[in-house]
């Protein structure tokens, strides 16, 4: 991003530059990352793809507090959202707000993200007047998804699209700076997006977003248990990192390493 990782430069690329975001939840990966994005987003996704879990619903605040430290250890110019965990949050705007400037504080990052609509609007408020920037995110909610459940594509209903709407309007009048739409099918995503004050950032959602983010794992062919149908993989690093282990098993059972390069050799005196 060009200039200081702020808010407000943030937000002055709608409509400039379509907006590059990916997920991080290490320091060498926001290291790798961070000179391509425009936001790193320390997802609750998390919990997933490098803990292995179901779903999301068990990611904790100190798991996302850690996770969020680690990538604001190495980021240099792009916004860093963390999301709030599952159970943080919900119950009132003052839990919210407990929550956010708790994670606010130990990582020092830019925004959090909150799952869920109009329902919330008056937790974005709280948030928002307190002076911590909210990113929303509407449609498919991991976090409301149980184990075994598949995930929903949202908006094939009318009533489904008119909802999506006015999550996406009411949202926006309680100030969040941008909102995630995820798994929305493309007419009703593209009509939100077309329409919205705040920018839209994109995940199986529409091109007509001004960004799109997917998870990091999943881009990389990292991530193992499934490949959601919104996903391309820029690379598959599994199998990298399984011809670099093969390579690495070869090379210990025949002894060609170490190597004398790799070793200590006594001083010559
Ligand atoms: O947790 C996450 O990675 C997310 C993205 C899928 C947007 O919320």
């Amino acid at each position: 991003m060009l200039g200081k990782p702020t808010i407000n430069n943030f937000v002055a690329l709608k409509g400039q530059r379509k907006i590059v975001c990916l997920t991080a939840y290490s320091a060498p990966m926001a290291n790798a990352l961070d000179p391509h994005c425009d936001m790193l987003l320390v997802g609750d996704s998390v919990g997933m793809v490098v803990y292995g879990m179901e779903t999301t619903q068990n990611v904790d605040l100190n798991m996302m507090i850690r996770h969020g430290q680690a990538v604001m250890r190495r980021r240099k110019s792009a916004l860093v959202v963390i999301d709030l965990p599952s159970g943080s949050y919900e119950n009132s705007p003052k839990q919210a707000s407990v929550t956010a400037n708790e994670i606010m504080t130990k990582t020092g990052a830019d925004a959090v993200k909150l799952e869920g609509g109009a329902d919330f609007a008056p937790h974005v408020k709280c948030l928002v007047e307190s002076g911590i920037p909210v990113l929303g995110h509407i449609g498919l909610l991991p976090q409301r998804t149980m184990a075994g459940m598949a995930f929903r594509i949202k908006g094939h209903t009318a009533n489904e699209a008119s909802q999506l709407h006015n999550d996406s309007n009411v949202l926006a009048e309680a100030g969040v700076f941008g909102i995630v739409m995820e798994g929305i099918v493309e007419p009703v995503a593209a009509s939100i997006a077309k329409s919205s004050k705040v920018l839209t950032i994109g995940i199986g959602a529409s091109a007509a977003c001004d960004g799109q983010i997917l998870v990091t794992d999943d881009m990389l062919g990292l991530y193992d248990a499934f490949t959601p149908k919104f996903v391309r993989k820029f690379t598959n690093l599994q199998d990298e990192i399984s011809g670099a282990a093969e390579c690495y098993c070869a090379a210990v059972i025949d002894g060609s390493f170490p190597a004398k390069d790799h070793l200590f050799l006594p001083k010559k005196i």
